[in-house]
């Protein structure tokens, strides 16, 4: 009986190791799976054999060896294969760049040639424009484009620089037709205060060899003119770079030379002079010295050391200066300024003194008074500054035809100037316009007369100008008036002689 039932009992564990055989072998080729799709990290994969060789207790030696060979084969042969994906992915993005540093060195090595090219030319068009420049004699023009400004209401007009030629300004017109503008040098919206510093500079200093140099902005009213030359005080214009590179220069040359700078500063509006560093002294005089020089009766000089005592005094004067809020210019300047830089210098070892003179004029504005319906003070301001203009034109194109006659005496301004304007002096027109199309008609008026200046035939050899004793329109000054307003009253440039 008792064996009986001790066989039953081997049986029933028989018949249970069979069952468990059964399941554990079903399960094994899902778990095996399982195992080796977890299994991204070789720790985990061993522990998770491990495991599921402990629950296979029931499986065979063999089985379990066999299972465990699989998996690592299946194991060996996804990193293979995860390695030939990187290498293929690496080959390809090799295979890629390669093409594409094929394809850019074609693109570069063409590039540069034509770059190099461009170069070559711009630098012997640059010789070429020199050469021109400086047989065009001692009066240049150039023309800049200011931007617009923050706020502006505009609408752009058709006014391009021709990006070929740094001498020439394209207008389109609405009806699609071109013009162009021959200038000395043409500055585009994106030039900066130091870009055009940088022009003229030579300039500038050539007052240290004694000689008188008057740089001019020139333009309608808003065009940017007292931007130009003032500028703000965190981007300073031409007078402070001028001044700042004056006593550089000086300082530069210390052991050679003794220097004193002396700085003026006068307006003229109305037709009449005031001192801007002594605002409660009356109006100013001109008279002729002995010499038959223009010199202005009681006007103030202020002896300069360094530059930020210049500063003080520009700032001092230029709080003093005319200034009103117009339709086109809330800070409009109704007067021309003139900062006048004496420079004195002693040369140590030829002991010569020279004397140059530096005058920085800030025009005041031309304006159409049948555009603006100006009436009042304001007709009065708007007649005497166009009418001055007008003759500073003249002057100017007088003096870049190196005309025996130059009508000074038609006015203050070119009265004030007619000794720096002279001789063997230099100057500088800068002229401004903008690309808001309201302003076209003045810019087109700037343009033409830039245009006229700088289209002067140049003369092999220039005889000085006669300096003339003071003339009330004599017959001369009448003949010449004549031809000069043939060239400059035309019916598009008006705004020269907009006196209406
Ligand atoms: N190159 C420039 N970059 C930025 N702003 C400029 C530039 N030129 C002029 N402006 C701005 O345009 C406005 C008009 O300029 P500005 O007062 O210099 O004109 P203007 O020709 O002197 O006018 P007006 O004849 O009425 O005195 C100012 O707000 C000035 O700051
Ligand atoms: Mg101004």
């Amino acid at each position: 009986m008792l064996l009986k039932q001790t066989l039953y009992k081997v049986e029933k564990e028989l018949e249970n190791i069979k069952i468990c055989n059964k399941i554990s072998f079903a399960e094994v080729p899902i778990m095996i799976d399982k195992e080796v799709q977890e299994d991204d990290d070789l720790q985990l994969t061993s522990k998770g054999c491990e495991r599921t060789v402990s629950k296979q207790s029931l499986l065979t030696h063999e089985d379990i060896a066999m299972l465990t060979t699989n998996k690592n084969k299946l194991k060996k042969d996804r990193i293979e294969i995860e390695v030939m994906k990187n290498n293929l992915n690496s080959q390809m993005r090799q295979i890629h760049e390669e093409g594409m540093k094929k394809v850019f060195s074609v693109f570069s090595n063409t590039f540069s040639k034509l770059l190099l090219n461009y170069k070559k030319e711009v630098e012997h068009r640059k010789r070429l424009h020199d050469i021109l420049v400086r047989l065009k004699g001692n009066i240049r023009v150039f023309c800049r484009i200011r931007p617009i400004v923050a706020g502006e209401e505009y609408e752009k007009n058709l006014i391009n620089p021709d990006y070929f030629d740094p001498d020439q300004i394209n207008v389109t017109s609405d009806n699609g037709s071109n013009k162009s503008f021959g200038l000395d040098k043409v500055f585009d919206e994106q030039a900066t205060q130091s870009n055009i510093y940088e022009e003229i500079s030579p300039v500038v200093t050539s007052c240290i060899d004694g000689k008188n140099v008057c740089i001019f902005a020139y333009g309608h009213t808003g065009s940017g003119k007292t931007f130009t030359m003032d500028g703000p005080d965190k981007n300073p214009g031409i007078v402070r770079r001028a001044i700042t590179e004056l006593f550089q220069s000086l300082k530069d040359q210390s052991e050679t030379i003794e220097s004193t700078i002396s700085v003026s500063m006068i307006e003229v509006y109305n037709e009449k002079i005031n001192d801007l560093l002594s605002p409660s002294a009356n109006t100013l005089t001109l008279r002729l010295s002995e010499l038959g020089r223009q010199q202005i009766r009681g006007l103030s000089s202020t002896e300069v050391v360094n530059v930020e005592q210049v500063e003080q005094i520009i700032n001092m004067g230029r709080k003093n200066r005319i200034v009103s809020s117009t339709a086109a210019n809330i800070s409009s300047s109704r007067s021309h300024s003139i900062t006048m830089v004496n420079v004195r210098i002693y040369n140590k070892i030829s002991q010569i003194t020279t004397i140059g003179k530096l005058n920085l004029i800030d025009l005041a504005g031309s304006e159409r008074v049948s555009k603006s319906q100006v009436v009042g003070q304001q007709l009065k301001e708007a007649q005497c500054i166009n009418k001055s203009l007008s003759e500073l034109g003249n002057v100017v194109l007088a003096l870049r035809t190196k005309a025996t006659h130059v009508p000074f005496r038609n006015c203050l301004l070119t009265r004030l100037l007619e000794e720096s304007l002279q001789g063997d002096s230099k100057t500088l027109m800068i002229v401004q316009i903008t690309k808001n199309r309201k302003y076209l008609s003045e810019a087109v008026s700037s343009l033409t007369f830039a245009d006229k200046i700088s289209k002067v035939p140049v003369k092999q050899s220039p005889t000085r100008p006669k300096l003339l004793l003071p003339s009330h329109d004599g017959a001369d000054n009448k003949k010449y008036k004549k031809s000069l307003s043939d060239i400059t009253t035309d019916s598009d440039n008006s705004c020269m002689t907009d006196q209406s």
